[in-house]
């Protein structure tokens, strides 16, 4: 009866809560394992004489002094910016023109974006990182491209065709009409196929016309188990232009609601400026936010206020944000996530008021939170049983400086402080999707 099924003995941890709003907000266990069937789901996960004396002559992986936790969910990145990490002195709108767009030229060529593809699904698997929501390029071609990539490793993607029809060069414009009808032809090729979901992508308020935001409304109106991705209140100069744009709305965010944009599964990145009746509103459509820490410092664009977010009741998930993001890694993001909660300190009259941000919160925000703003937690982000078993093997002594400091380390949320302050891809001894162990094409300090 047991036949196939995989214990992985580690220490195990993941979130049955939000750390913030609960005690009990995870289950950890030091001599653990978790227990995967054939079929790619946890069957069960528990201490390990527990687990194992139930279920007997299952085949026992030993992963100890590792830590086994949850794939990561990066809950917003752009593939096509993967070869432009990196890029030197602008914010956001500058930033678009001078790197982004002659970027993203390219991927009308279905092999160029294969390429990419390829390297960018290899790094989200050096990383830990077992499901991504995606922005691919206004080419169709580029959507298909990336889908392929992910089917071969039986990875769940979220991604979707750029909407833009406006304020951009010429050869990267299709119109409110070519939009509709590429989005609709792909998500039939694409939505719930395999693992695959399909994601109604504009870019953001000032690349689409009053006409194209009514075409994307139309699109959530006719598939409503699609998502919907884009951009809101990353920089100020973006906002002050929305406003031209826009001359009636009542502020960023009432361009996407007064098209019908905002609601369950509809995932916004950024948010770094958004006002108190804002947060309210995301709050009531059940709409998300996408934090990303490297890409607001990298740009500039400012500290996003998750306690305000919290305090609003909106959802949050963690997001790199490549390419104005530096870094694929989870680990990384959560380290540059707590210096941006820091910073509030500095510039509020308030300092007391503002919290630090605990490494339990982080590790939540890049599974379990997550997979509640993708609303995903019915399948992934932890591992309650019947769930798609998509898991990394953290190695604490990864580095001699990891393994120096670790060692030092008494409490759990001390060690989970240390991985996400010193650790990277490097810290990621192995992933797994669902239940399967994944290659990676160059790996660096993998066993
Ligand atoms: N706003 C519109 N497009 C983009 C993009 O590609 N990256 C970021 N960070 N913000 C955007
Ligand atoms: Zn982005």
């Amino acid at each position: 009866q047991q036949q196939g099924s995989v214990a992985y003995r580690a220490a195990v941890l993941h979130f049955t809560g939000d750390p913030s709003a609960t005690q009990q907000s995870y289950e950890y266990y030091e001599d653990g394992v978790l227990l995967v069937g054939a079929d790619g789901k946890v069957k069960a996960i528990g201490p390990a004489s527990t687990v194992l004396s139930n279920h007997q002559n299952v085949q026992v992986v030993d992963y100890r002094g590792r830590l086994i936790v949850p794939g990561f969910i990066d809950s917003h990145v752009h593939y096509p910016q993967t070869e432009m990490i990196g890029s030197f002195g602008e914010q956001l709108l500058e930033w678009l023109n001078t790197y982004t767009f002659p970027t993203e030229k390219q991927f009308g060529n279905k092999d160029y974006a294969k390429g990419v593809a390829k390297t960018f699904v290899n790094e989200l698997v050096k990383n830990g990182t077992t499901t991504a929501l995606v922005m691919a390029t206004v080419h169709p071609e580029s959507v298909d491209a990336l889908f392929e990539e992910a089917a071969k490793r039986n990875m769940r993607i979220i991604a979707g065709k750029v909407m833009m029809d406006r304020n951009a060069p010429d050869y990267l414009l299709d119109t409110a009409q070519t939009s509709y009808a590429d989005s609709k032809t792909l998500i039939n090729r694409w939505h719930k196929r395999g693992r695959a979901l399909y994601a109604v992508t504009p870019r953001f308020a000032p690349t689409s016309t009053p006409e194209q935001l009514t075409m994307a409304g139309k699109l959530l109106q006719e598939y409503p188990d699609v998502y919907m991705h884009t951009h809101l209140s990353e920089n100020k100069g973006e906002i002050a232009w929305v406003q031209e744009l826009f001359p009636s709305s009542t502020g960023y965010l009432n361009v996407y609601d007064s098209f019908g944009l905002s609601r369950k599964r509809s995932v916004y990145a950024h948010g770094v400026h958004l006002r108190d009746d804002e947060f309210a509103s995301l709050a009531k459509t059940g709409s998300a936010i996408a934090f990303c820490p490297t890409s607001n410092l990298f740009l500039g664009s400012g500290l996003f206020d998750l306690q305000a977010a919290e305090k609003h009741g909106v959802k949050v998930g963690m997001g790199t944000d490549v390419g104005a993001g530096t870094s694929f890694s989870a680990l990384r993001t959560m380290g540059e996530a707590y210096k941006v909660i820091q910073l509030h300190k500095a510039f509020t009259d308030t300092p007391a008021e503002k919290k630090p941000l605990t490494a339990l919160k982080s590790f939540y925000l890049s599974t379990l939170g997550a997979a509640k703003a993708l609303d995903l937690d019915d399948r992934i982000g932890s591992f309650k049983a019947g769930n798609e078993a998509d898991f990394v093997v953290l190695n604490p002594n990864a580095t001699e400086l990891l393994k120096f400091r670790s060692a030092r380390a008494t409490t759990l949320e001390e060690k989970l402080f240390v991985l996400q302050t010193l650790g990277d891809d490097r810290t990621v001894e192995r992933t797994y999707i669902m239940g399967k162990r994944q290659d990676v094409a160059a790996s660096g300090n993998k066993r």
